[in-house]
């Protein structure tokens, strides 16, 4: 299995600009948790490394599997790429299934498409990738249409899905948020064990920084468009070192309720929507800002082992 390295990546649609210069590595077999308010870019980041981005989307900078260049890749090439080096897995598994095909037959479809199997071949290929999944009765499961299962159950087959052909890395978009809290224990659990077994390098999406420290190596925390602060999860969660992560894990601290977390709603102020404040972004929030806040933007630096944070007061 192979590294995950994002060097220097944007995405701008039109003339908005949703994410600015993010650098990331993600070593195979390690999983980086993505944590922002609503609207920090962390979907349009996600897409960027997926290669699903609109047609017409803006995107400059590096995204490279084990050494391998994706971000310039186009057509049959692009098409090569995703869901065998790079996989995708959405929130609302809903929305991605297709409503009138029985569910074995969408798992199947992946060896037809991608290996040529024959409908039989795909077909057993696709039970035992259902069992991998936890999945107990797969004949009786393949059989139903989406909308015959229970949100856990759609979750676990689009992960048969994402990991069909065995892919290098992982991008998973929030795909526990509208499942309950045993159930979302249960796929955090199944995809650790997949990890490990693979190898893969996953890039996790979350609002919850309980999800954040169940199943992440390391965290990066994305503010308008950026990466404010990136390290191991016990050192950033330890002694966060920018005033936008300390936010985050207080208001997480303080409303244990899962549906609150999700909104960080005590954070005051919000979060930039169009044209970026002066200087660091998050100065007209920021509880602790100087007057250089408002006029100089802070760049990333190193403050500790596998740790950076662009905040002046940082380190
Ligand atoms: N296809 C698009 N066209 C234009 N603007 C877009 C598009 N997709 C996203 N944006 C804008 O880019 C910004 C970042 O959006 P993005 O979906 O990446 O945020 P996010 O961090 O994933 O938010 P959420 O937590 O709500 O999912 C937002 O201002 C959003 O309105
Ligand atoms: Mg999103």
């Amino acid at each position: 299995m192979s590294d995950l390295a994002i060097v220097d990546v944007g995405v701008s649609y039109g003339r908005f600009v949703a994410v600015r210069d993010v650098t990331l590595a993600v070593p195979a077999g390690t999983t980086l948790a993505l944590v922002g308010e609503s609207g920090s870019g962390k979907s349009s980041l996600a897409h960027a490394i997926a290669r699903l981005l609109p047609p017409g989307t803006g995107l400059t900078g590096s995204v490279q599997v084990g050494g391998r260049e994706l971000a310039s890749l186009r057509g049959r090439d692009l098409r090569d790429v995703r869901g065998r080096v790079v996989s995708y897995l959405a929130q609302d598994a809903m929305a991605a299934l297709n409503p009138v095909m029985r569910v074995g037959r969408q798992v199947g479809e992946v060896f037809a498409r991608h290996q040529g199997l024959s409908r039989r071949e795909s077909a057993g290929r696709a039970g035992d990738l259902l069992r991998r999944v936890g999945i107990q009765a797969p004949d009786l499961v393949a059989r139903k249409f989406p909308h015959e299962l229970s949100g856990g159950m759609r979750q676990r087959v689009m992960i048969a899905i994402a990991l069909a052909l065995a892919p290098e890395v992982l991008v998973a978009d929030e795909p526990t948020t509208a499942l309950d809290v045993t159930v979302q224990a249960e796929i955090l659990a199944l995809v650790r064990a997949l990890q490990a077994e693979r190898g893969f390098a996953i890039v996790w999406i979350t609002h919850d920084m309980g999800v954040v420290a169940e199943i992440a190596d390391d965290v990066a925390v994305m503010y308008g468009g950026r990466i404010v602060e990136q390290g191991p999860v016990r050192d950033v969660f330890a002694a966060p070192a920018h005033p936008y992560t300390r936010a985050l894990i207080e208001a997480a601290r303080e409303q244990p309720d899962t549906a609150a977390k999700a909104r960080f709603l005590t954070i005051v102020g919000q979060p930039p929507a169009g044209e970026l404040p002066s200087g660091c972004s998050f100065h007209p929030r920021c509880p602790v800002a100087i007057d250089r806040c408002s006029t100089e933007r802070p760049g990333s630096r190193l403050i500790g082992e596998g740790r950076h944070a662009a905040c002046h007061l940082a380190g």
